[in-house]
């Protein structure tokens, strides 16, 4: 697929690629994640970012050695796309995958991982409440950007991540205020075989708050 020209947004020595259309929230808020992993004092092995747009919060949580390897997935070619140029241009292709994937669907069955994390669409519903949010937060951007009707992504992730994990695995999904609080997750959580373990806060932007879940030892 031709992408055309990306954009490059620089992180601890690694370029990574994106366009304006995939969105830019992962950059603007999402490397709030790196503090997140500093507190929780969180080491990966294997990291997968969810709905990862062009892996901001994934390629920053490698080049910052809080991973050593990654597995990204999107249902965006173009996204897929971008990521794939980031590891080319960095020489990644031995510690980075990129699938295409709606939700968890086409991940083999082999990838296995320590730590998941996401920034994901994070509105159940497109109403007029959520219109009137858009206009001050860049809802211009395709819906598949924050639209995740009735949660059915967060519903694949939590009913089916538990097959990837490592025993222990700790899930960290990047939410917004005006989009849900955390009882909008805790029974897919439970439903999917994991422990809710709490809600915390996005110390870098307070419009945002993590979902922490985990697969119990
Ligand atoms: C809020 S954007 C975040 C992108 C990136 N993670 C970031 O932080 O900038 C949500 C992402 O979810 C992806 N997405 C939407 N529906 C999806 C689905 N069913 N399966 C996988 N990815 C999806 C979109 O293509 C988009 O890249």
């Amino acid at each position: 697929m031709e992408i055309g020209t990306s954009k490059i947004a620089k992180v601890a020595g690694l370029n990574i690629h994106y366009t304006d259309a995939l969105g830019t929230g992962g950059w603007d808020f999402g490397l709030d994640f790196l503090d997140l992993f500093a507190q929780k004092g969180w080491k990966a092995g294997r990291a997968f970012e969810m709905c990862c747009g062009p892996g901001y919060i994934g390629f920053a949580l490698l080049a910052h050695n809080l991973c050593d390897t990654l597995c990204l997935a999107d249902i965006n070619p173009v996204a897929v796309e971008v990521c794939k140029r980031t590891i080319a241009e960095n020489g990644l292709s031995d510690r980075v995958s990129v699938y295409l994937s709606d939700g968890l669907a086409d991940i083999p069955s082999h990838e296995k991982w320590d730590v998941v994390v996401g920034n994901p669409p994070q509105y159940a519903q497109s109403g007029a409440r959520e219109k009137r949010i858009g206009k001050a937060i860049k809802f211009e951007l395709h819906e598949r950007i924050w639209l995740d009707e009735d949660w059915h992504i967060h519903r694949d992730l939590y009913s089916g991540v538990g097959k990837h994990l490592m025993k222990g695995a700790n899930i960290a999904i990047m939410e917004a205020r005006l989009g849900s609080d955390e009882n909008d997750f805790i029974e897919l959580i439970r439903d999917g075989g994991l422990e809710y373990v709490a809600r915390l806060p996005c110390k870098g932007d307070r419009r945002f708050y993590y979902v922490h879940s985990r697969l119990p030892e």
